[in-house]
């Protein structure tokens, strides 16, 4: 299948992401078209550099281009000021000025983080983004938004700053875990709930096939999950579009995500990864726009169907709802009540700032498995 190209315009800059595969050697041609400096110095996450690393510096070796790499340990503990300040000391060593590029290879974790520094260094370095897990291609690196985190909070410091290329390729895909894989599709899920019917249909449809069985993705998989992928950037990028600073429409990504912060974080971000606690976010949404926009209970049912088929939980277990009321209530941000957004319709959702206590508590007891 040929390499799709989807464009994220803003005013005064295009973003242009090219989803396929084996998609590395269109950089040199890319750098050639557009002015981006070829001198690139390539910031990866250290596991995701052992498995592919070699491959990518041999392609790059074969253009005549010699990157420089950075390792940083995985996990989300890297997304820290410390890397911020290695990073940027870094840069001084190697002499990075804004005629190098700056790219990061890895999960959502190294797009946050490079993004953040790259955003930061000498007011703003051309960035490349080859994101290689399912959340990051389908989420994390659409949309510009960087972040690190503080000891008081995720993602409490961060930028909107969009990279130059953002290319998304699903070899990478195949080595991911089940784990990873389910935290993506809780996201290509979420996305299509937004998109509507026809995305939500055809999720259902696809079920079957794209549910993952073994203990990693395989090549085959990576195919079939591409259509789902598409789709989910080529919706987050409209939104993104329509309001790139957040200020209202670009909420609606934080569909199942109220919820989904108050289970993470009471759960000690142990017990529930991020994508299963949206998998029953997305579910406590509905139930609450049950309750109140009318959400009708037979679309929960499918909305739940679907989780489950792709193996994510639809009810928590082992949470005190009155600890994940409260954790919610932590992180609300900006306003003085819990913001929500929550469904009408599979395909319409709308922001809700007033709700009562006692409405999100009973959907908390409700979203618990006996
Ligand atoms: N900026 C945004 O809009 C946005 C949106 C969603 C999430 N995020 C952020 O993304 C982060 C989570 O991203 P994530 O889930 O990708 O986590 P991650 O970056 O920690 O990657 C998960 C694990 O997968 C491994 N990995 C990465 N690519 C692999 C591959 N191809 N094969 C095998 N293993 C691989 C990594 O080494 C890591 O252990 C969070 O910090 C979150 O805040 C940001
Ligand atoms: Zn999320």
């Amino acid at each position: 299948m040929k390499t799709q190209k989807l464009t994220l315009t803003l005013p005064g800059k295009k973003v242009e992401y090219f989803l396929g595969e084996n998609l590395l050697p269109v950089l040199p041609k890319f750098f050639k078209k557009t002015n981006t400096p070829a001198k690139i110095l390539i910031i990866a996450d250290s596991f995701v550099h052992k498995l592919y690393g070699k491959q990518i510096e041999k392609i790059f070796k074969s253009s005549g281009h010699h990157p420089e790499f950075v390792l940083i340990s995985p996990g989300e503990s890297s997304k820290n000021l410390n890397q911020i300040k290695n990073l940027y000391e870094k840069f001084c060593q190697l002499k990075i000025s804004r005629n190098t590029s700056v790219a990061a290879l890895g999960g959502g974790v190294m797009t946050d983080l490079v993004s953040f520094a790259a955003s930061t260094f000498m007011r703003g370095l051309p960035l490349i983004l080859i994101p290689t897990t399912l959340l990051a291609q389908a989420d994390a690196a659409v949309g510009g938004k960087t972040g690190i985190n503080l000891k008081q909070g995720k993602n409490l410091v961060g930028s909107f700053y969009h990279p130059e290329l953002v290319l998304l390729d699903i070899q990478f895909l195949r080595t991911l875990s089940q784990k990873e894989i389910r935290n993506g599709m809780a996201e290509i899920i979420k996305m299509s709930l937004l998109e509507g019917e026809k995305g939500f249909q055809a999720l259902e449809k696809a079920s079957e096939e794209i549910q993952t069985c073994g203990r990693k993705a395989s090549e085959e998989w990576s195919k079939k999950i591409r259509p789902y992928l598409y789709a989910a950037v080529r919706k987050k990028i409209s939104i993104v579009e329509k309001d790139p600073y957040e200020k209202n429409e670009r909420m609606i990504l934080n569909l199942g995500h109220t919820f989904a912060h108050g289970i993470e974080a009471a759960g000690e971000y142990k017990t529930y990864s991020h994508g299963e606690a949206v998998a029953i976010g997305l579910v406590g949404a509905c139930l609450l726009g049950e309750k109140i926009e009318k959400f009708p209970p037979e679309q929960t049912r499918r909305v739940e169907k679907l989780l489950s088929k792709i193996h994510l939980p639809i009810r928590y277990k082992k949470l005190n709802p009155i600890q994940v009321f409260d954790q919610m209530a932590l992180d609300k941000k900006k306003t003085e009540t819990i913001r929500f957004i929550l469904p009408k319709t599979i395909g319409k959702v709308v922001i809700c700032d007033k709700i009562a206590a006692a409405q999100v508590l009973d959907t908390l007891q409700m979203l618990k498995e006996d």
